[in-house]
């Protein structure tokens, strides 16, 4: 093999915010992260990955009130509870630290200092909403009010949720704070800003050295067109953060000194371990790798505010931004009254957290596109995949080397060619999980798995084992079975770290590196088989999603609305997304005739209609069993969108949807049409 040159790579994930726990949806990025340094690491390289607590900001200010605590306190019970939550998910930081901490007030101090000195400071005097009972400056999140253009009530500060609209806090109608919901007064007062534009130049050359994804790079260059502004930096007391140096009283703003927050927990590394030099990693000119791994909602602030405020400062810039897409849980975004907002510690305490790492591994790319966690995809692929397939290879032949052969294996190699084909294959592989083209790496070793188990499904050991004349063959063809194995591991050990663990104290081997799996094991002895992985069973999951307060079904995903429905009062949800006309014109209505109607056995709130629609018969699962008894609605008109895609549900298919109003439970009300009305009627 040739030894590549050895390359000295700094990694960090975006700082989680210490106001609230990790969720699967944070876990995209740090699992990403982790898969690629765990991969580096096994290449030889020195991969460092640092992370830290980002600590600072109002929200934590006010959190800490309401729990009657300090904000000291508040960040340092959440810290722990972040590290310990990343560790149940295998993901290993070479340091993880916090905002709030001395080496980041002094980055903070020395970085602002030299962007003032550098004349990339500037003053301005703002008018800004102020709440006037909290005494407090309001930041636009904690400002509610009507949306100045449709209306909507009880919106925030900055955007509408009802009609998408952006604006100042200034411009809602009928404002109040949403601390003390007094009516915020306007108030001025002196900012601090950094003048972005002095760095355009800089900006659009780094920008040109691949140094973000084509789509982000689309995104910059309408940032560039649109100008790019002086960004304010200050905030005014109270506020937990650090107090600019020259101006008592004001605060750096928490997007300040969070990515500065990158540096400060590498320097707390190399204050403890003094084989790393801050400057090698830091300094103008580095020979070093660095890379940000975060997601496409924070590429603002680490691909046009984090280079220029190095730059200003004097220190080296990223090699890299790397963006990831969103989560989302059986194709809609992770909500918590859907309860699909799933805490990593829930997950943990239902689902084996390797069976998350290698589903998300299997759908990364190194794009920016949304990534979903489809439950019942999920469950079936786990099983499929690393049961069925991978640690199947393992045992299938481990029985056979332990009963006849005393735990060793063969000191030949049956198949050499397959073996030699399987190792070759490290090449590309290796070159996919650089690239972060994860999915495909998770084809192409789940190819291999396949040409394993065709492999012993061709030789037959449980037939061989029947003749004691056939004992040198099963010998050779278990042995080469369980190579193939370890080749398929140590492929599979950057996304799965503990079976890998598990597969070396089976193999009783040194830990796989990509440089030590080649030579394939000779006459050596291995432990007796034990299980490593078992099957995900779909009870699991949903005791999952009941835990995070939701009763959705595992192949439940579109019927989540109905859910809800029934399970919650209703409280003024806010309005959809608007849809116009044309697109509302498509939703077929027509009257339908009940002709059936029976309880679904296992389902707690699913009838299953057979409903007449005119043009066929079909059957619809509705969600109103608690308000409805089955015979009650036989021979009944009701309302159907008779042209909604059937969807598969855990019981059977649904072809289309009948319309209910109310707010659940008793008060399920179907919607009925006029009398007269005959069965495929259309509604407009
Ligand atoms: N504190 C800032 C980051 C500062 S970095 C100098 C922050 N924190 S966060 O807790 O809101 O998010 C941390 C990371 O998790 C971000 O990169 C964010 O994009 C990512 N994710 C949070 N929710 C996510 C999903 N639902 N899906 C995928 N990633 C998500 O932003
Ligand atoms: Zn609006």
């Amino acid at each position: 093999m040739m030894q590549t040159k050895k390359r000295k790579i700094l990694v960090t994930s975006a700082l989680p915010y210490a106001n609230g726990p990790i969720h699967i949806g944070h876990l995209v990025e740090y699992i990403q992260t982790d898969i690629w340094v765990r991969f580096q690491k096994m290449r030889g390289h020195r991969c460092t990955y640092v992370c830290a607590d980002d600590a600072h900001g109002t929200p934590i200010m006010l959190r800490a009130e309401r729990e009657g605590i300090t904000p000291e306190e508040l960040i340092a019970r959440v810290k722990k509870d972040h590290f310990r939550d990343f560790s149940g998910f295998s993901i290993e930081f070479d340091n993880y630290h916090t905002t709030h901490s001395e080496e980041n007030r002094y980055f903070a101090n020395y970085i602002y200092k030299r962007l003032r000195d550098g004349g990339h400071i500037v003053k301005k005097t703002i008018v800004q909403a102020y709440d006037p009972i909290k005494e407090m400056f309001l930041p636009d999140r904690f400002i509610k009010g009507d949306c100045p253009k449709c209306g909507a009530a009880d919106q925030y500060g900055d955007s509408c949720e009802a009609c998408g609209a952006t604006y100042n806090p200034t411009d809602l109608k009928n404002a109040i704070s949403a601390i003390s919901g007094a009516k915020p007064i306007e108030r001025e007062s002196q900012h601090h800003f950094f003048r972005l534009g002095d760095f355009e130049g800089m900006l659009s050359y780094w920008i040109k050295g691949h140094r973000v994804q084509s789509e982000i790079g689309n995104k910059l260059n309408e940032w560039f067109a649109a100008g790019l502004k002086d960004w304010d930096i200050s905030r005014d007391s109270p506020y937990f953060g650090f107090e600019i140096p020259d101006a008592p009283g004001k605060y750096f703003y928490v997007w300040l000194d969070a990515p500065i927050g990158y540096m400060a927990s590498f320097k707390n590394l190399c204050d403890s371990d003094d084989t790393f030099n801050f400057d090698e990693y830091w300094k103008k000119g580095s020979a070093t790798e660095l890379y940000h791994f975060i997601g496409k909602d924070i590429a603002y602030f680490h691909t046009l505010f984090w280079p220029a405020m190095l730059t200003g400062a004097g220190f080296r810039t990223p090699d890299a931004v790397y963006c990831h897409g969103f989560l989302t849980v059986n194709g809609t975004k992770m909500s918590k009254s859907r309860g699909t907002f799933i805490q990593a510690r829930s997950w943990l305490e239902h689902l084996n957290p390797e069976a998350l790492r290698y589903y998300f591994a299997a759908k990364l790319g190194s794009g920016i596109d949304d990534i979903d966690l489809n439950l019942e995809d999920f469950t079936q692929r786990i099983n499929a995949d690393l049961v069925g397939k991978v640690v199947n290879i393992a045992s299938r032949c481990a029985s056979f080397i332990e009963k006849y052969f005393n735990g060793q294996l063969s000191s030949y190699l049956e198949a050499p060619d397959l073996h030699g084909r399987m190792v070759q294959r490290g090449v590309d592989i290796a070159d996919l999980y650089e690239k972060r083209e994860f999915s495909q790496a998770i084809r192409q070793i789940m190819k291999l798995a396949d040409q394993a188990n065709q492999y012993i499904d061709e030789k037959k050991p449980w037939v061989l084992a029947k003749s004691p004349a056939e004992r040198q063959t099963l010998h050779d063809v278990c042995s080469m079975g369980i190579n193939l194995f370890r080749v398929i591991m140590a492929y599979l050990k950057p996304v799965l770290p503990q079976l890998a663990r598990a597969s070396e104290t089976f193999l009783k081997i040194n830990a796989i590196t990509w440089n030590n799996y080649h030579t394939p094991l000779l006459g050596h002895y291995i432990a007796p088989f034990q299980p490593m992985m078992t099957r995900i069973d779909a009870k699991q999951v949903e005791a999952l999603l009941a835990a995070s307060g939701s009763d959705l079904q595992i192949s439940d995903a579109a019927a989540v609305p109905e859910a809800k429905a029934a399970a919650a009062p209703f409280q003024g949800e806010p309005l959809a997304a608007m849809v116009d006309i044309e697109t509302f014109a498509k939703v077929d209505l027509r009257v339908a005739k009940i002709v059936a109607a029976e309880v679904v056995e296992g389902a707690e709130k699913l009838l299953r209609l057979t409903l007449d629609v005119g043009l066929d018969e079909r059957q619809v699962f509705a969600g109103i069993k608690s308000a409805y008894t089955a015979e009650s609605l036989v021979g009944r008109l009701t309302i159907v969108v008779a042209n909604l895609a059937p969807r598969k549900m855990r019981f059977g298919l649904s072809e289309g949807m009948v319309l209910a109003a109310g707010g659940g439970g008793k008060e399920i009300f179907l919607l009925a049409p006029d009398a007269g009305a005959t069965p495929g009627m259309r509604i407009h």
